[in-house]
């Protein structure tokens, strides 16, 4: 989603600082962008249409400034148009915004009564004539933003620079995430630390309801009362977060890639001595039910987890869209734990349903990749995936860590809870210990994917089945061909195919499934032949060593259910991946996604 970057310095160019920080801020996704920068005692502000190179290539070539804001839009208030970019500027102000003031038209309404005219329909223009009519109104920042968090509702991330007062930035936070970057002479504002880890990785993080002015040597940061606030510098580890394409054409295929060491890396605290390391994890057994809550891939995460809740511990687990659960009724109770799952830890709709969950007092516990994100200090207990950087849009090591840690963590469970024998946690704990030896065929099997990249990229229609956990592991599979390929693609439990969407099936259309549970592999194949019979192309995954020379077969080592999500999923998101390049799309950013979904 929207990306901002500000910078004020004594003694750098801080244009470099910005084009810098919105380039590396590019995976979020967005369609405009623009700058505004003190040019000639004046702010000069430019927008541009499509990628931070073109606005790049806009900004006049020695053009120097000590202080700048920055931004990349993903249009939500109108379209992508420069227009509607940001910055926006007002009289006195000029800002960038990321997150949405929702009654903005009731505050336009107001404006406009009070001579105010409005070029964009953005929410953003609004937001900073309203700082322009309290700044008109007080000529004292801390009253105008005082006023402004009043009265705006929404989420917001505000960059602002005032006329008057050009040694400063000011940043305001609510429910959209900003850190303050510290260097010498230099201060860096950005979404996302890691945007401007070029120039430093010392970084405080505004709270909601906070505000800061930043100058080139000081940040003095304060709450809506006005009071200066004493925050805790944070300092992020470089080494975790590699941010280069090394010799891969995507950063996907990095990414896939490197689920070879990242899935090991998370869950190794919780093994490395055996099943004594596994009684490190919280204590799930003081928990009637357990419910989870996540978007797209973290939700896909949460299903299963929810199977091995349910079938190996014999616990109940209900799995929830977050963008759904705030308006439905969730039995909230102090008995049952709600987890969220969240790669970015940014989600909003995630964060709202944390907030819910929070506000009646029921307990949370965070699966996260992002530390000091934002559901990572709201959660009661946060555990980390240790995916690194994810940088493509498509989820892959990121969801490969997210179900590893929850595996993991039922694992503990069910030792506590007397459902899994010692014997049988440390068999799982040894295949985690050789994920690498499994995984690794798998990885390589590269002519086999673009094989079926080669058949099924000038299809349309494409369908993923499988029964229980596969089932939600063909929902992942789906996922990810069609946010990259553009090919439509949807997952049904086989057993709902004959149900409607078998008239769906004509000559040719792909149908691929997985099969890995001995009890139901019997009932898929009787599913896929009914498709067969009616046109389809099939490819399985099973790990049965089953043979059909009517099927395209890819065949996985037999494991537990606690590692064979992870040896399914590889081929999918490897069929998805070469879907995509022999379609040449833009893989890493896929067309309308966002890698952090900030808004509702
Ligand atoms: O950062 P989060 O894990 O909360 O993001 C949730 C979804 O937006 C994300 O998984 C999305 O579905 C991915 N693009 C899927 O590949």
């Amino acid at each position: 989603m929207c990306g901002i970057v500000g910078a004020v310095s004594k003694d750098k160019n801080i244009l470099s600082i910005l084009i810098t920080g919105l380039k590396n801020l590019e995976y979020r996704g967005y369609d405009s962008a623009g700058v505004a920068y003190l040019k000639n005692n004046k702010i000069n502000i430019i927008k541009s249409i499509g990628k931070v190179s073109k606005l790049e290539n806009k900004i006049v070539k020695n053009d120097k400034s000590n202080i700048g804001i920055a931004h990349t839009r993903w249009a939500t208030h109108g379209k992508a148009t420069s227009v509607n970019a940001h910055p926006h500027r007002v009289k006195h102000i000029t800002i960038v915004h990321n997150g949405i003031i929702e009654n903005y038209e009731e505050i336009k309404e107001m404006l406009k009564n009070n001579n105010y005219s409005f070029k964009s329909s953005t929410d953003t223009e609004v937001g900073c004539a309203l700082l322009n009519y309290y700044y008109e109104k007080f000529y004292d920042v801390d009253k105008t933003i005082k006023a402004f968090m009043d009265k705006v509702i929404g989420s917001y991330a505000i960059t602002m620079i005032i006329d008057n007062d050009l040694d400063n930035l000011y940043v305001l936070k609510k429910e959209s995430p900003l850190v303050i970057g510290i260097s010498d002479n230099t201060n860096i504002v950005a979404s996302d630390i890691r945007a401007i880890l070029k120039y430093t990785n010392k970084y405080y993080i505004l709270n909601d309801f906070e505000y800061a002015k930043v100058s080139a040597d000081e940040v003095i940061i304060k709450s809506i009362k006005g009071e200066i606030l004493n925050k805790e510098l944070h300092t992020l580890d470089l080494k975790d977060n590699d941010n280069s394409k090394g010799h891969y054409k995507h950063y996907m295929l990095k990414e896939i890639m490197e689920q070879k060491t990242t899935i090991l890396k998370t869950v190794l605290p919780f093994i490395e001595e055996g099943i004594d390391s596994l009684m490190t994890l919280p204590d799930l057994t003081k928990y009637k039910e357990i419910s989870i809550v996540g978007c797209g891939t973290a939700y896909h995460a949460g299903l299963v987890a929810k199977y091995l809740f349910e079938e190996v511990t014999n616990t109940r687990c209900s799995v929830y869209l977050a963008s759904e659960y705030r308006y439905q009724n969730n039995f909230l109770s102090k008995d049952t734990l709600t987890i969220f799952i969240s790669q970015s830890g940014e989600t909003a709709d995630t964060i709202a349903a944390l907030k819910l969950v929070k506000s009646k007092d029921c307990p949370t516990l965070g699966i996260i990749n992002v530390e000091n994100s934002t559901i990572s200090y709201l959660v009661d207990t946060c555990l980390y995936t240790k995916a690194g950087s994810e940088i493509a849009v498509a989820s892959t090591k990121a969801y490969t860590a997210q179900i590893s840690l929850l595996s993991i963590l039922v694992l503990s469970h069910g030792l506590r809870n007397k459902t899994i024998s010692k014997d049988k946690a440390i068999d799982i704990i040894d295949e985690f210990k050789s994920i690498e030896k499994l995984i690794t065929p798998l990885l390589n099997n590269k002519d086999m994917y673009l094989s079926i990249a080669k058949k099924i990229y000038k299809e349309e229609d494409i369908f993923y089945i499988g029964r229980g956990l596969d089932y939600y592991l063909s929902m992942e599979g789906a996922l990810k061909l069609k946010e990259i390929s553009y090919i439509h693609s949807e997952s049904y439990a086989a057993g709902e195919l004959k149900h409607g969407t078998i008239s769906l099936i004509k000559k040719n259309t792909p149908v691929i499934a997985s099969a890995t549970n001995s009890n139901l592999n019997a009932k898929t194949i009787s599913n896929l032949k009914e498709v067969l019979a009616r046109g389809a192309v099939i490819y399985l995954i099973c790990d049965d060593n089953y043979k059909d020379d009517t099927f395209t077969i890819i065949n996985i080592p037999k494991v537990s259910d606690f590692i064979k999500p992870i040896l399914v999923i590889i081929p999918y998101q490897l069929i998805a991946y070469y879907t995509a390049l022999l379609k040449g799309n833009d893989i890493d950013k896929p067309k309308n996604l966002a890698k952090s979904v900030t808004v509702e």
